[in-house]
């Protein structure tokens, strides 16, 4: 049976693992071909491991097993070029883009790491200049074809308020953590109100904890252990289990598809009611 997105094509950024892993197989199951990319290699200012080319080829290998085709090139959200070189190829091969999922995201918060000044540089560079220069690079493609499309910007709970909770969280990281998720709101309402007539909606989400490598590694757990002051600041209201990445998955289909016709400009939390707390 032909899923609900079958001939169109999805370009989702930080695609080797995690949430856009998740995204990538979950849109393919929906029927769309996938354009993907990572950066595959480490940050400095990163201090837990990032994904590996081994991952992407993971989610290559996932994709395929739904019968759906994909293009996966390690790219740097931060480099304009590349990402039009892959959105080029995944044209030629695809012919047009449908769906941006601009999702690729590092936390530099914690350790050594994440108090050099240079962790808010990376963290700016990649969540609000990636995620624009991601949009800027599928849009040509996106509006060859004349039939609209989605566009879903992945911001988090800090989107709305900050990772940092008292003087001893304040790190470079998480300072350009929060000031890059709020500012893809930003970018979010500016697109949705340029790409309205060219019947393009634009959204951000934003994910409470989501169960990936990002914040389930060591570095983070002796970051929180050393501020106790941090979890319960990021506990949800509600009791439910930590939120899969496929949950996040599910949204990205509801905004994509028929469901989210009528929704542009929206910022959607995912986060058991979190930032209300
Ligand atoms: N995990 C959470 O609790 C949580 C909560 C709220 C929001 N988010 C956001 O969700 C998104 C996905 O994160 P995740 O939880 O899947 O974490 P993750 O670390 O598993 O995945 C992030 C992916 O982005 C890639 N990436 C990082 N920098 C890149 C760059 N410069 N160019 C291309 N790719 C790059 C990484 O290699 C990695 O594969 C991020 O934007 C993150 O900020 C995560």
């Amino acid at each position: 049976m032909a899923g609900q997105f079958s001939g169109k094509v999805a370009f989702i950024t930080g695609a080797a693992r995690g949430q856009g892993r998740a995204h990538a197989v979950r849109f393919a199951e929906e029927g769309a071909d996938i354009i993907a990319v990572d950066l595959c290699d480490q940050l400095d200012t990163v201090a837990y491991p990032m994904a590996t080319p081994e991952d992407l080829d993971e989610t290559v290998n996932l994709v395929e097993k739904t019968g759906r085709r994909i293009v996966a090139e390690h790219a740097d959200v931060r480099d304009l070029e590349q990402l039009k070189a892959v959105v080029a190829k995944g044209t030629d091969e695809f012919g047009r883009i449908d769906f941006v999922l601009a999702n690729a995201g590092i936390l530099p918060a914690a350790g050594e790491q994440g108090a050099q000044i240079g962790a808010f540089v990376d963290a700016v560079d990649v969540m609000l200049n990636g995620v624009y220069y991601t949009i800027v690079a599928a849009l040509s493609s996106m509006l060859s074809h004349g039939d609209g499309g989605a566009i879903v910007i992945t911001s988090s709970a800090a989107g709305f308020r900050p990772v940092t909770v008292d003087f001893g969280t304040a790190s470079h990281g998480a300072a350009g953590y929060t000031a890059a998720k709020h500012g893809v709101i930003g970018l979010m309402r500016h697109f949705a109100i340029a790409l309205a007539e060219k019947n393009i909606r634009v959204n951000t989400v934003h994910p409470g904890g989501v169960a990936t490598p990002m914040i389930y590694n060591e570095a983070m757990a002796e970051w929180s252990a050393e501020h106790p002051s941090f979890s319960p600041s990021q506990q949800p209201l509600l009791d439910n289990p930590p939120v899969e990445p496929e949950v996040i998955s599910d949204t990205m289909v509801y905004l994509c598809g028929e469901s989210g016709r009528y929704l542009t400009g929206v910022t959607l939390p995912v986060d058991g009611g979190q930032i209300i707390k």
